[in-house]
């Protein structure tokens, strides 16, 4: 006799296509598209990486009314691109997105790859979200594991240990891929992202309306709130920066980050060390100014540690030279659609009320 988890695994894909078709979310605007047109499946599910469904909306339609399609996109500047990526956050997601469509129009004659090894090959796609793409525009028996897969995985067979912990990656991954059904790629792979993202959420999960209620092992054991297990503590290392607010008849100049490292390609303001005097960090910029308020500090925390932000306001005495290649002055009135850090928009905002 087959065991209670083989039956369950046996059966897992089935209940779970039933349940998406009656109970599944079958609206979203990236649904239903022309079979075999990646792009907008691929956008969508590179902004839905780290951003949830009601947030990723309204940037989805804009951006696709602005690039319609891949060629259109691998044309644009870099500049406009993140433009419109502005407020999502993460943006190496936009800086590789346009780098993937330049490369698909290079590589692949504009045409967005089948293979799985070609799609996985693009920056800024990974397993799951290759898999994802395979399956929602071509119909390909692909698995997915994305955090809200993870769970739902973690807590329905019991599975212990923090999933970002190798060994448990590997064992989720091959139970995703044992769990895949024959046919009904598409509704069961938005089932899976369904249940976890309305059901089997991380706080107070539905559990009276999940199909597999009797069976989850999370449930009969109540230990829905321990599983998935969290990320081991560790202490995140801090650092501190001084940034430089310099306003000029209501415009306040910006400077572009590099490529590569924290905020690549994005547009911030000066920063200069804590120790140093504000005035003096303006003039080595090329202005003479006065210092009007040191404004509020405050932490912004990354993945990989924790940065202490101390921004100050200074007024610039000096006619204001012509932009400099790499520096904009922006106005306040113009915050919205600027490629700015979440924190240079924080600090800019509250300066615009
Ligand atoms: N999260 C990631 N991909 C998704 C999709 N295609 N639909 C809803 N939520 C998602």
């Amino acid at each position: 006799m087959p065991s209670r988890n083989e039956a369950l695994v046996a059966d897992f894909a089935a209940r779970l296509i039933t349940w998406q078709q009656r109970h599944g979310r079958h609206t979203l605007p990236w649904q239903g598209g022309a079979s075999g047109d990646a792009y907008p499946v691929w956008l969508s599910e590179i902004m839905l990486q780290q951003t949830q469904v009601e947030t990723v909306i309204p940037y989805y339609q804009r951006f696709l009314a602005n690039f319609p399609d891949l060629i259109t996109l691998a044309a644009a500047d870099q500049d406009a691109v993140l433009g419109h990526w502005s407020g999502l956050g993460y943006y190496s997601r936009a800086r590789n997105l346009h780098a993937a469509a330049r490369r698909i129009v290079a590589e692949h004659g504009g045409q967005f790859p089948r293979d799985i090894e070609a799609i996985l090959a693009l920056p800024g796609i990974g397993r799951s979200t290759a898999a994802a793409i395979a399956a929602f525009a071509f119909g390909e028996r692909r698995a997915i594991l994305d955090g809200n897969v993870k769970r739902v995985l973690a807590r329905v067979f019991g599975i212990d240990g923090w999933p970002g912990e190798k060994a448990v990656e590997t064992r989720l991954w091959s139970l995703a891929e044992a769990l895949l059904p024959e046919a009904e790629i598409k509704a069961y792979t938005q089932g899976l992202m369904d249940l976890g993202a309305t059901v089997c959420t991380r706080g107070r999960p539905g559990c009276e309306s999940c199909p597999f209620t009797a069976d989850c092992l999370a449930n009969i054991q109540g230990r829905q709130r321990e599983l998935p297990a969290a990320r081991p503590k560790k202490d995140i290392p801090e650092k501190s920066t001084a940034m430089l607010v310099l306003m000029n008849a209501g415009e306040v100049l910006l400077e572009k980050r590099p490529n590569s490292g924290i905020w690549g390609g994005l547009w911030s303001l000066p920063e200069f060390s804590g120790q140093d005097d504000p005035q003096i960090a303006a003039y080595r910029l090329g202005y003479a100014a006065t210092v009007l308020a040191e404004l509020p500090s405050f932490k912004h925390t990354f993945t990989h540690f924790r940065l202490f932000i101390q921004p100050w306001k200074l007024q610039v005495d000096t006619p204001r030279m012509a932009s400099e290649p790499g520096r904009i002055w922006l106005s306040l009135d113009d915050l919205d659609g600027a490629a700015l850090p979440t924190p240079v928009r924080r600090i800019l905002m509250a300066l615009r009320r």
